[in-house]
């Protein structure tokens, strides 16, 4: 049975006669797919009755035309890929032309403020293109939960803020960040990088382990200068931010509090491809 769809209109109908009273588990990509979202089909896959992916490189979330270009396109690897977890996986991957018809641009949301530091400060319109796709498949699939990566917690967070203002049915399931052997984090555009670069950019995921040694004994503005001193020494990454953040409300801060959750978030360019990661950190004092 066919079950890979270009068009709005022939995976609503595919839905409306193959989920009748059935759970649809979504989980939106932009293709090149890797073990991360290997991960999150799977969770998908043992929760629902029904699994929907969607493969689309949406425009309106990236700023930068370079980065559009060169996002990395793998189309007939990731649908075998997906084949190799279950052939019941329902794909959808339309072109812009049939999500944005003629007018290709964002709606504006009210992010709550999640969207005004780090990805929102350094990719200005980026949250308000996740957004408006991320709506949009939603509405079409309407799925009972909705999978997403911590590797974007930022975008996480938009997306929940999504969900809530909109007031959809729908749970956003988070799933951890998955890393390859050497622990530099799953991503897309790792392909990108040679294996000797990649091997290289593990200093990212090191800077973060490093920052969380010292968070114990530095405070938030101290720990930041420390881990941009370190980055300066290195002259093939070009740090955009390495910013702390508190997971209640995501406004980065400047002094830890007592047994509170924190996310240490990182943006790097290294070899003209731009990495990010994130760590979480609770300020544990023992009185
Ligand atoms: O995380 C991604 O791959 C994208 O931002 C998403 C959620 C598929 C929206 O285009």
């Amino acid at each position: 049975m066919k079950r890979h769809f270009n068009t709005k209109e022939e995976l609503r109908d595919y839905l409306n006669l193959h989920s009748n009273e059935k759970s649809i588990g979504f989980v939106p990509t932009m293709g090149a797919l890797h073990m991360g979202h290997i991960s999150l089909l799977k969770k998908a896959f043992t929760e629902n009755d029904v699994v929907v992916t969607s493969i689309f490189v949406n425009p309106t979330q990236f700023n930068n035309q370079e980065d559009l270009i060169n996002y990395p396109s793998t189309l007939e690897d990731d649908l075998k890929l997906i084949c190799e977890i279950s052939e019941e996986i329902v794909v959808f991957t339309p072109s812009v032309q049939e999500m944005y018809q003629e007018n290709v641009r964002s709606k504006n949301y009210d992010f709550e403020g999640i969207d005004l530091y780090l990805e929102g400060l350094d990719r200005p319109g980026h949250f308000d293109g996740v957004g408006t796709i991320v709506e949009e498949l939603l509405r079409i699939v309407s799925p009972d939960k909705a999978y997403f990566g911590e590797k974007d917690f930022q975008q996480l967070l938009i997306v929940k803020s999504l969900v809530k203002q909109l007031q959809l049915p729908i749970e956003i399931i988070s799933c951890p960040i998955v890393r390859e052997a050497n622990g530099l984090a799953m991503s897309s555009r790792n392909s990108r990088l040679t294996q000797t670069q990649r091997d290289r950019a593990v200093f990212i995921y090191d800077s973060l382990n490093l920052a969380i040694e010292l968070a114990k004994n530095n405070n938030p503005q101290q720990l930041k200068k420390l881990i941009e001193q370190r980055f300066s020494k290195e002259a093939d990454f070009d740090l955009k931010y390495f910013e702390i953040a508190c997971v209640d409300n995501f406004l980065p801060v400047t002094e830890f509090e007592a047994n509170k959750h924190y996310r240490f978030l990182i943006a790097v360019v290294f070899h003209d491809v731009r990495l990010i990661d994130n760590i979480g950190y609770t300020h544990f004092v023992i009185n």
